[in-house]
């Protein structure tokens, strides 16, 4: 079979091998899968170009590592092993899946040792046309969604579906019009958030550095929308829209240039929720103006700050039985379908920027390979 692998020394030298072999001898509970789509996150640059080293729990992965994480696949065969049929969760041959980030995160909250089972760094990832994995690491595929759509929803929607929630109790999302959510950017995981949030009825402020996309964001729902490159004091406009109470979930995918802006605007009592770092994993040194200690920042609003780390297949399928289930209408936005051949192109463009510039997520199509 084919399938890319990396060496995490850059995106250039991703390389597609033709004569890979397909896994064969199931283990128990474990099914071989087909893999029809795979969605691209910016994580899988990062993996490709050796940039993903911050996590102290995740081991550095082989040279030869096959990249990406998220998948719709087919299921095209189950183990007969003895014991499997307990731990096969009712998955059958034709079946639609989707692969959780986190393999062993299967519920509650994440631990350690799950890190070590993340696909695409440091397990073996899915940019291949056959993976097996354990049923337990996978989610059946709402019917209304395309093979394309469902790619996107294991890293961007489960992040984003648990950056609002990941505090509710299971089966109880957050909801109600007086619930403001603030997205920053309008990159794969904010778009879920934005989706996910008007499904649920809450109130929805975006940022953008393009007006465009801002235009977008509004055919999409967007109750509020601040161009953050024309209003460089986005958490003022922020305390203006809400009336000076402030958003309560920040979707904090900024980092550097925005953490300590999202301090400012967050309700009291409101929940931070560190996703990513786009403006940079650095704070920049500003000579001459004292940096306010966190503790003092979370004081002054009693703001909970929490580290998110996608979520667990518990809560993937409650996501998917609450706002992807056809009656929500929900509906990932793919920017750019690639060819499966096409791999090291569509790295380069997720990297180089450009599906920021259009916005949304991206598909690699596994058909013809
Ligand atoms: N913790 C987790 O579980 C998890 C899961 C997924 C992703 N992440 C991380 O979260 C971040 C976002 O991921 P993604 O997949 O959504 O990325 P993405 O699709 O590549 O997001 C790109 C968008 O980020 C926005 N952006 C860039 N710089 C910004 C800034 N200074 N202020 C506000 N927005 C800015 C831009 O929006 P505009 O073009 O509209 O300006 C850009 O379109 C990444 O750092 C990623 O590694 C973490």
């Amino acid at each position: 079979m084919k399938q890319w692998i990396t060496n995490q020394d850059g995106l250039d030298k991703l390389t597609m091998v033709t004569d890979a072999p397909v896994p064969e001898g199931l283990g128990e509970g474990e099914v071989l899968v087909k893999v029809n789509r795979v969605a691209l996150n910016y994580r899988d640059t990062e993996v490709a170009m050796g940039l993903y080293k911050h996590h102290k729990y995740v081991p550095s992965g082989e040279a030869g590592l096959v990249p990406c994480s998220d998948i719709c696949g087919t299921v095209v065969k189950v183990s007969s092993s003895p014991g499997s049929e307990d731990k096969l969760e009712g998955l059958r041959e034709g079946d639609r899946v989707m692969a959780t980030f986190n393999q062993t995160h299967v519920r509650g909250q994440i631990v350690a040792a799950d890190m070590a089972s993340g696909l695409g760094l440091p397990l073996a990832g899915c940019l291949a046309e056959y993976r097996a994995f354990p049923a337990a690491g996978l989610v059946r595929v709402p019917d209304y969604l395309s093979d394309d759509e469902a790619a996107c929803l294991p890293i961007a929607a489960v992040t984003a579906w648990m950056s609002i929630n990941s505090f509710q109790p299971l089966g109880q999302p957050m909801a109600g019009r007086d619930k403001v959510v603030l997205l920053l950017g309008t990159g794969g995981v904010a778009v879920s958030g934005l989706q996910i949030a008007r499904a649920l009825g809450l109130t929805t402020i975006i940022t953008s550095s393009s007006d465009a996309k801002l235009e977008r964001a509004r055919t999409m729902g967007a109750d509020h929308t601040i161009n953050y490159k024309t209003t460089p004091a986005w958490h003022e406009k922020v305390l203006e829209i809400t009336g000076g109470r402030g958003a309560d979930v920040v979707f904090e995918t900024g980092g550097a240039q925005t953490l300590a802006k999202s301090f400012e605007c967050v309700a009291f009592g409101g929940l931070i929720s560190c996703i990513g770092y786009l403006s940079g994993k650095e704070d920049a040194p500003a000579p001459g103006q004292p940096r306010i200690n966190t503790n003092v920042l979370a004081l002054k609003r009693n703001v909970t700050l929490k580290g998110m780390l996608n979520g667990s297949r518990e809560r993937f399928e409650e996501m998917v039985r609450c706002v992807y289930n056809g009656d929500a209408g929900i509906r990932p936005v793919v920017d750019r379908v690639f060819a499966f051949e096409e791999a090291k192109e569509a790295f380069g463009y997720l990297f180089q920027g450009a599906f920021r510039e259009g916005g949304y997520s991206g598909v690699l199509r596994g058909e013809g390979c």
